[in-house]
């Protein structure tokens, strides 16, 4: 029985990747920091799939918080197959303006936790020669992002760090894949202040649609998952132009 430890999964695409997950016969370790949230969906995991759900609180955006996950694994004596690091926050508005410590969080919950969990998760899998690694990234990875500037920033840092450790793990017969998902239904586009923008009310995709797109790219070791046909063209279309118009696009969106 293979073991996925998903962080985020509270709530959005990291609870239907959870139920995902669970459906294709593997046991779940969820994370995130609401208690109650998780708990529900351990009950309704176990319900309905009939494999284990184990739950730990951590908050991600502090160092202590990531390290105390792999002490949990370690008491619980659980080894962890897959990681899917899907946790994830966003701040709409000027770089300048908004609080450091909202952008340092986003840092370290987008970023940092993200690198500290694979880097502790890793050598077991390597060792087992099975399992692998899913990163949430989004299509806010292919430019830059003004009035965004950070989390876009975050993105590009998790899909180019997704990419060379594919290319590091290549003989290894580990999976390793980056799902970019566009505008999706979920708590993130309120928390973020995204929710008054365009993109969100035109065309969002369901938190649910996203995550099986994601769980299929990476059973099947797909490098890059792009869930929907107007996120992959929005993305292919951004390939032919020059960076400084497709940022210059972008600001106008998110009211630059
Ligand atoms: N929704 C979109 O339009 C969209 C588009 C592209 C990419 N994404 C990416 O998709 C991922 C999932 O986002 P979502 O849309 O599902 O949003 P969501 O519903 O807001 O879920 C975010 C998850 O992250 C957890 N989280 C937030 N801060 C945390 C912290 N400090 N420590 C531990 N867990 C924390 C939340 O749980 P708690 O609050 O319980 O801790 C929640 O489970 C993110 O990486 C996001 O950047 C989303």
């Amino acid at each position: 029985m293979a073991t996925t430890l998903i962080t985020g999964a509270s709530s959005g695409i990291g609870k239907e990747l959870a139920i995902q997950f669970a459906a294709g016969g593997d046991d779940v370790v969820l994370v995130a920091r609401s208690e109650a949230r998780l708990n529900d969906l351990a009950d309704q995991i176990r319900e309905d799939q009939g494999v284990g759900a184990t739950v730990i609180c951590s908050d991600l955006a502090t160092t202590d918080g990531v390290d105390q996950i792999s002490q949990q694994l370690r008491e619980h004596a659980i080894d962890i197959d897959t990681l899917v690091n899907n946790a994830g926050m966003g701040a709409l508005g000027k770089f300048a303006e908004l609080s450091i410590d909202r952008q340092t969080d986003m840092l370290m919950l987008n970023v940092v936790a993200l690198t500290r969990l694979t880097r502790a998760l890793l050598p077991g899998m390597i060792q087992r020669g099975r399992g692998g690694v899913l990163n949430v990234g989004s299509i806010a990875a292919y430019q830059a992002g003004p009035n965004m500037s950070v989390y876009y920033a975050s993105k590009a840092y998790v899909l180019s760090f997704t990419e060379g450790l594919r290319e590091e793990l290549a003989d290894t017969g580990l999976h390793v894949t980056c799902l970019e998902p566009g505008p999706t239904e979920s708590s993130f586009a309120e928390d973020s202040g995204m929710g008054k923008l365009d993109m969100f009310s035109s065309s969002t995709m369901s938190a649910q649609t996203v995550a099986k797109a994601g769980y299929e790219g990476y059973r099947d070791n797909q490098d890059v998952v792009i869930p929907g046909w107007k996120n992959r063209l929005m993305v292919t279309s951004t390939g032919f132009l020059p960076r400084f118009a497709t940022r210059k696009l972008v600001g106008k969106l998110q009211g630059v």
